[in-house]
């Protein structure tokens, strides 16, 4: 079975009556890239939220890694249009908090805080923001501020 895979997926999203994907079938093999283009509004992210487990769909099946998706996904990450850093979180605090919510991270975290946080120091010098740990987001460029979004997840 592919990677990624699709069946017969629609989804109508609760406020709304209209499929916002309709009767997608749709594979991704293991090693592939694939990049997903399309008008605004065709559903691009709405097949992301599918595959990481954000959202169920109406009908169908989602599988990932041989396994039907019926929660959030720990494998897939997703990187969001809009920043959601939280603003009265300094860099660091912002990277760590998946570490707060999610296991297995959430129940070790008294014993393994400092580990976990080692290794969201050295995410953050891998991108380039080292010495930016203790900023907050306001503090940083746009640009800047996108990048530990993307290192959080
Ligand atoms: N939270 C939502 N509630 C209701 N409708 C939504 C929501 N998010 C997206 N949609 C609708 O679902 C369709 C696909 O949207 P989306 O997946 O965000 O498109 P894309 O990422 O390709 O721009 C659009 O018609 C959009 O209006
Ligand atoms: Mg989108």
């Amino acid at each position: 079975m592919s990677f990624v895979k699709f069946e017969n997926v629609s989804l109508a999203y609760s406020n709304s009556e209209q499929l916002a994907i309709k009767d997608i079938n749709f594979s991704i093999n293991e090693n592939e890239f694939v990049a997903l283009v399309g008008p605004s509004g065709c559903g691009k992210s709405t097949f992301m939220k599918l595959t990481s487990g954000l959202l169920s769909p109406s009908e169908g099946y989602v599988f990932v890694n041989k396994r039907e998706v019926v929660g959030p996904q720990k494998c897939v990450g997703m990187a969001f249009q809009a920043s959601n850093l939280l603003p009265w979180r300094t860099t660091l605090q912002n990277v760590m908090l998946p570490m707060e919510i999610v296991e297995p991270y959430r129940s070790t975290r008294r014993k393994k805080g400092h580990e976990y946080e080692e290794q969201a120091r050295a995410l953050l010098k891998r991108v380039g923001l080292e010495g930016y740990e203790d900023k907050f987001p306001w503090e940083l460029s746009g640009g800047i501020s996108s990048v530990p979004r993307f290192v959080a997840r």
